[in-house]
């Protein structure tokens, strides 16, 4: 086998896990058998770059910032769907269908209507040439960059058919959405705004750690293939070609009375799901007669959703506590006198933060409307005035930290969260500390939410650190602890002690860095040494590090408290460590600027590998630029490094330069 077909052949075992993995969630191999396959593809590319291709699953993440989304035009008008809300509403649906096309059957498709954006892939020649959002309708935004980094949207489809748009709906599962709001601030107020938000990311960086998911529900254009019969027909060539779709739960009936019956049913299900819905999707399935139906201005008559009914409720706040979380922002939540909202009894609402409580105007006493979206916390969506009785009390705004009532501050005017800064916090330190343990983190096994708690509360640990000290006699204090069951915690806790420094680097909280920056610096420094030594100047000459990380990070390390907790981390034995492979660093110091288009790469690629080998990558021509790459139809930029005197060479040349590494 030549390298050309090893690297196909790692390309398509990478697909076909991925779709196992990311599009049916039943993985055939372990994560570190994937990663290995991963890491051939990425050694034999980075030998012979000239056979990297745009469709390689190495490829989905680009370095390049976005700076604007430009506008593309739709190839046919991305409608939207009526609404009804009952079961007559969808009786009268099914007369008008009637009254079209008379005397004839009619097969139905019952989908969930997923709640997250809208989006148009197109597909050429079987590769993913544009993402676009669905904007006006007429007219959307392409994020093609952030559309390629979620990992259930194949790059290559496995038919290479001239023409295939799909369109459907990027979300975020409601497990993943919460995850993500631990880590971030402000939070997003639901899935949908994660999602939305999360493509409108400039750094397609931080979109590939955002979890997004597609789900295909329709199409615009499709060219060069025979007609499809059924709406179903589509679903499974979609399927056929690894594009995930909501085949395995939808449901097929041919009475409308079925589909009445069956929007009931999915009322009880809806929790079920991974993700939020917010209702159903009825669709015809014959496309004849879909044709015949067509469309009105702003809907097609072959389809209706059916919305199902709000998640609220009203009820009444006992009072308002406040939490700290993991990164010490304060967060009030009301107390609710237990109310009953979409099948689940809800006792506590959440405020978000003291801007949200004077929005709303809520007080101790007060009756209020809530709302559930998915299985999140419910937030209070307004105060019922008119059952005010005048003894409501107002919420004072703390001066301390509930917790360990020291001083809380606001880091920036702007900011809407007052945050406890006090890293010896226990809040902060259990919710610290059950990261630290968590699988992306140091992967203690059996160091979950209820032994956190207790080792905090029990004062058994004052840092992170104190972990590797506890004894088998501390463990026995723990509820349900006897021999074996510390013997494993202990042994975990031992074996977490050879982790990758990027894993204990994302552990240990800092401020701003994910899990992926977090990777970045272990790959960049190899120790925390090195790291503990950087200026923000050193880190922010690291292409992924903007300025606010590279401040977050320095300002961490320079705190004495941080200081003592590596230092007792090293004498326990934790490894400091990033073990990588060594890319020669052989354009080290070197700025690049490409202009044109490239024949055997596209720029993107050509920019990741010139950093991957320690040169820079950046946009616009200056004195600072050591060599302009010209491909075909250059633009400004060609003339601009004349005038300067930039070496100017060609794609042949750039190629020497990289081929051997
Ligand atoms: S079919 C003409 N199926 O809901 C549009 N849409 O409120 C045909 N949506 O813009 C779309 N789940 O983005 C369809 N299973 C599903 C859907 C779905 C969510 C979205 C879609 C549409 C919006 C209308």
């Amino acid at each position: 086998m030549d390298i050309r077909q090893k690297i196909d052949k790692l390309k398509q075992q990478i697909r076909h896990h991925d779709y196992l993995y990311y599009v049916v969630a039943q993985p055939e191999v372990s994560d570190s058998e994937y990663d290995k396959l991963m890491k051939e593809l990425e050694e034999l590319e980075s030998k012979n770059s000239e056979l990297i291709t745009d469709d390689s699953p190495t490829q989905r993440v680009s370095g390049q910032v976005i700076k604007d989304f430009k506008t593309v035009k739709h190839s046919t008008p991305m409608l939207s769907l009526d609404n009804t809300y009952s079961s007559e509403e969808i009786i009268e649906w099914y007369k008008r269908l009637e009254k079209i096309i008379p005397s004839e059957s009619f097969e139905y498709v019952i989908e969930p209507k997923i709640d997250g954006v809208s989006c148009a892939l197109t597909y050429k020649n079987g590769i993913l040439s544009l993402g676009a959002t669905r904007g006006d309708g007429e007219n959307g935004e392409d994020v093609t960059l952030n559309i390629r980094t979620i990992k259930s949207i194949p790059l290559k489809l496995h038919s290479e058919i001239p023409l295939f748009e799909v369109r459907g709906e990027v979300y975020i599962e409601k497990k993943d959405f919460q995850e993500l709001n631990k880590r971030i601030t402000p939070p997003f107020a639901n899935p949908r705004n994660a999602a939305a938000g999360s493509l409108r990311q400039k750094n397609p960086e931080i979109v590939s750690e955002r979890k997004l998911k597609f789900i295909v529900h329709s199409y615009g254009s499709i060219g060069g293939i025979k007609d499809f019969k059924t709406h179903i027909e589509f679903l499974k060539f979609c399927e056929k070609n690894g594009l995930p779709t909501t085949m395995k739960n939808l449901n097929v009936v041919k009475k409308i009375n079925d589909v009445v019956d069956k929007c009931k049913e999915w009322e009880d299900e809806r929790e079920q799901m991974l993700y939020e819905i917010d209702g159903l999707v009825i669709k015809v399935n014959l496309l004849d007669q879909q044709k015949k139906l067509g469309f009105t201005m702003k809907s097609p008559r072959w389809a209706i959703a059916y919305k199902f009914a709000a998640k609220q409720a009203t009820t009444k706040v006992k009072d308002i506590v406040i939490q700290v979380g993991r990164t010490g922002i304060l967060t009030p939540v009301a107390k609710l006198e237990p109310v009953e909202c979409g099948g689940v009894t809800i006792s506590s609402a959440t405020l978000h933060n003291f801007d949200e409580i004077k929005r709303l105007g809520v007080k101790i006493g007060d009756t209020v409307l809530i709302e559930r979206a998915g299985e999140v916390i419910p937030k209070v969506v307004k105060v019922v005035e008119s059952k005010r009785t005048g003894i409501e009390k107002k919420l004072e705004m703390p001066e301390k930290c509930p917790v360990c009532h020291k001083p809380i501050i606001k880091e920036k005017e702007e900011e809407v969260a007052w945050r406890c800064v006090n890293p010896l916090c226990p809040a902060q330190l259990e919710g610290g500390l059950i990261h630290f343990g968590s699988r992306e983190c140091m992967d203690i096994e059996g160091l979950g939410e209820s032994v956190v708690t207790q080792i905090v509360s029990q004062k058994m640990v004052s840092d992170f650190a104190d972990i590797y000290y506890l004894k088998k006699e501390d463990f026995f204090k723990l509820e349900l602890f006897k021999d074996k069951k510390t013997q494993n915690l202990i042994g975990a806790i031992e074996k977490s002690k050879t982790r990758q420094l990027s894993h204990l680097l994302f552990g240990l909280g800092i401020r701003n860095v994910g899990e992926k920056a977090a990777i970045t610096l272990a790959k960049k420094f190899l120790t925390i040494d090195n790291l503990m030594n950087a200026t923000v100047d050193d880190l922010q000459k690291i292409y992924e590090i903007g300025p606010i990380m590279a401040e977050s990070i320095v300002k961490f390390f320079n705190q004495t408290e941080t200081k003592k907790l590596i230092e007792k981390l090293k004498i326990a034995g934790v490894n400091m460590k990033e073990e990588v492979k060594k890319v020669p660093q052989v354009l080290e110091g070197k700025t690049f600027v490409f202009t044109g288009e490239l024949k055997s790469l596209s720029r993107t690629d050509a920019e990741t590998k010139v950093r991957e080998l320690g040169g820079n990558a950046t946009s616009s021509v200056s004195k600072k630029t050591d060599f302009v790459v010209v491909g075909e139809n250059p633009g400004s930029k060609y003339n601009e490094a004349k005038r300067l005197g930039i070496r100017i060479i060609g794609e042949e040349e750039f190629l020497d330069m990289i081929k051997r590494h």
